[in-house]
């Protein structure tokens, strides 16, 4: 594939998206889940992949040679995900994929296909505070050459606070989940909860699978999905992906793995305008994000 293009967004229903998802957009909409498929949702950077590891292990029960079948982008695809030929396009992963599938997106929830609720599919919703968020995202968008140019850091957190970047609004995409958290079968998890409390978690998202793991089975996959564990693991940390599409001179895909890095990143202007901001377009919706 030609890496080197940049991409452009255009809108579905007032969205920015990649623009080539435009070709592959009907067969998004109209993907047919089947009940026993698992969908992990997350704006950009919430930890999506960590997230998927997370659940393949417990699928497979901590097997390490399993959860290395194949790359992350292959295990689990993407289900937006476009390709210039067509092939490696998430959607066409997916058709030609048996149920159950652990299917990723970072779709706001509106845009979801509806299948994926008429057939009562599980969803495991994870949010990271934005200041990480954004962080991560203009590093990201710095090293992989198919996202868009993100200019200065000044400009890109003035794009990310007015939901001009790819997916859109990330306060929209945290409120939209969490609205209807009660309604679907949607696990709603943390990031910062994550690094906390990997034990905690890991147990949560197994019960939500319907898994009973052992102490010592759960600890493993606290292990096998630590940050250093997976930056090592070819199978999990997008090495795969030819430096023609990620440029790992402008960063690393597992760059820090931390909560509170944005502390480096933000001056006090800049935070001082953040915060006034989301306090105000958080108010209607008290999500409890933790930003250290
Ligand atoms: P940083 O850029 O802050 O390091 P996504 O998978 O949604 O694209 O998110 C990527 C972010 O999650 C990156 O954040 C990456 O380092 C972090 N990440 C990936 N695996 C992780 C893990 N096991 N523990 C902590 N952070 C992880």
């Amino acid at each position: 594939m030609d890496g080197t293009t940049r991409e452009a967004l255009f809108q579905i229903q007032g969205i920015p998206l990649p623009e080539r998802l435009v070709k592959y957009w009907a067969r998004v909409e109209q993907f047919q889940a089947s009940k026993e498929d698992l969908l992990i949702a997350t704006y950009p950077k919430a930890g999506t992949t960590w997230t998927q590891e997370v659940v393949d292990h417990i699928l497979n029960e901590g097997d390490v040679g399993r959860c290395r079948r194949a790359p992350t982008q292959v295990r689990m695809p993407f289900l937006e995900m476009t390709s210039p030929d067509g092939l490696s396009a998430g959607i066409t992963k997916l058709e030609v994929m048996d149920p159950p599938r652990v299917i990723k997106t970072h779709l706001p929830i509106q845009l979801v296909p509806r299948s994926f609720w008429e057939a009562g599919c599980k969803v495991i919703y994870m949010a990271r505070n934005p200041k990480d968020t954004v962080v991560s995202y203009y590093f990201f968008d710095r090293m992989n050459l198919t996202q868009p140019e993100p200019g200065t850091w000044q400009q890109y957190l003035e794009k990310f606070m007015t939901g001009q970047l790819g997916w859109g609004s990330w306060y929209d995409h945290v409120k939209g989940y969490w609205r209807e958290r009660q309604n679907k079968k949607i696990l709603y998890i943390f990031f910062e909860d994550m690094k906390e409390d990997p034990v905690r978690e890991v147990i949560r998202i197994a019960q939500f699978l319907g898994k009973q793991l052992s102490k010592s089975m759960i600890d493993h996959i606290v292990q096998m999905t630590a940050f250093s564990a997976m930056r090592e693991n070819p199978m999990a940390n997008y090495s795969t992906i030819p430096d023609t599409i990620f440029d790992r001179t402008a960063s690393e895909f597992m760059r820090k793995g931390e909560v509170g890095d944005w502390k480096n990143h933000f001056n006090a202007e800049e935070d001082a305008a953040f915060e006034e901001h989301y306090c105000r377009l958080m108010a209607d919706c008290p999500i409890p994000i933790r930003f250290t």
